[in-house]
């Protein structure tokens, strides 16, 4: 998608390097940063320079090919990959993707490693962009059938950023308002701000005014009087990590949002590529919870009169503050998931009908 006219990628390999958009500065500076190392990549993620689920994913299978261009020693290539899966618990895609990368390149000798594993690398993130754009095809059905019957804006709530930042391109979430503001459906979004990071705010917003597509922010409590008022059609939301149940694991306060939808009849849309379903786990209670620093509450970041980033305390210095960063919508409210297969109900039934 576009930066200032400009398309990007979110991550792509050139001359020995993964380049990255490092999402910490945005919307205020655009920095595009290199990574050399997998401790490089570990800490990127880490850190959220690079953030969502499919992100971290492909972050995650770069991170495999420059520890194979490090040192392609094997047993160097086995801590790398348990290291990276560590640097983020919920995202399902970092394991997937690690998984993915350590069963292509075993058994393969020393000197075709590192090509191998970029190939396989661009090939994660090549078909992220692929699988976005069809959730975007097929969530595209959604919103003209709304269209249709509204004649008018369609009114889309979204949470964190679920974007093209969050994918390799595109975006979950948002690919199916890409889509429609593509085809002349006039669309407009409400975008959680997103505490405590502000993922909505900074990421989403910014997205979309870049493909110039209309938004206003929204405080995180404001989503449910603006359902109660009838000024939301539809609720669409990524997610980190979806049960085979329908489940679905995102960031922290989806599930506030899919009660108030429930409990005004709004369509509340998942959007997610195959690579977030774990077919693994049966009990959401059993999903790994990230908890992030306290500092991420209690402090604040923005841009002063000189244009510096300055980071500031909000709390009073003595209160303690926790901060969880994902919850569970129940699959009772969620209306459908959107896949690049599909739409489907959350259910077994319906995740096995298209992912057989
Ligand atoms: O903590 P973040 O910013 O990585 O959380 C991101 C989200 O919760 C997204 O909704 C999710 O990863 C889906 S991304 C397409």
């Amino acid at each position: 998608m576009r930066i200032e006219g400009k398309e990007y990628r979110t991550i792509w390999f050139d001359n020995n390097v993964v380049k990255i958009i490092d999402q910490t500065k945005l919307p205020h500076q655009f920095i595009i940063k290199e990574l050399k190392s997998v401790n490089d990549a570990i800490n990127a993620i880490k850190v959220m320079e690079v953030r969502g689920a499919p992100l971290i994913g492909g972050t995650a299978a770069y991170g495999i090919a420059l520890a194979a261009q490090e040192n392609n020693d094997p047993e160097f290539l086995k801590k790398s990959a348990e290291k990276l899966i560590q640097s983020r618990p919920t995202a399902i895609n970092l394991k997937w993707a690690v998984d993915r990368m350590t069963k292509k390149l075993a058994g393969i000798n020393g000197d075709q490693i590192l090509s191998i594993a970029l190939n396989e690398a661009k090939e994660i993130c090549d078909e992220d962009e692929k699988f976005c754009e069809n959730i975007g095809i097929n969530g595209l059905k959604i919103i003209e059938e709304i269209y249709n019957k509204k004649k008018d804006t369609v009114n889309i709530l979204t949470h964190c950023n679920a974007g093209w930042l969050a994918t390799i391109n595109w975006g979950t979430a948002t690919s199916p308002i890409y889509h429609a503001h593509k085809k002349g459906i006039p669309v407009h979004v409400w975008v959680d701000e997103t505490r405590p990071r502000n993922q909505g705010a900074n990421l989403t917003s910014y997205e979309l005014n870049e493909e110039e597509i209309p938004n206003t922010i929204i405080a995180d409590n404001t989503g449910g009087i603006l359902m109660q008022r009838g000024e939301v059609d539809m609720c669409i939301v990524g997610t980190d990590r979806t049960l085979s149940n329908g489940d679905v694991c995102n960031k922290i306060g989806t599930y506030l949002k899919a009660l108030a939808a429930h409990d005004n009849n709004v369509p509340f849309y998942v959007a997610l590529p195959s690579s977030t379903i774990d077919w693994n786990i049966k009990d959401a209670k059993d999903i790994p919870i990230e908890e992030r620093s306290s500092e991420e509450l209690s402090h604040i970041e923005g841009i002063d009169e000189n244009n510096k980033i300055k980071k500031v305390l909000i709390y009073p210095n003595k209160s303690k503050a926790m901060n969880l960063a994902f919850d569970v919508t129940p699959a009772k409210y969620v209306t459908g998931l959107i896949t690049e297969k599909g739409i489907s109900d959350a259910s077994s039934e319906g995740l096995k009908k298209l992912f057989k």
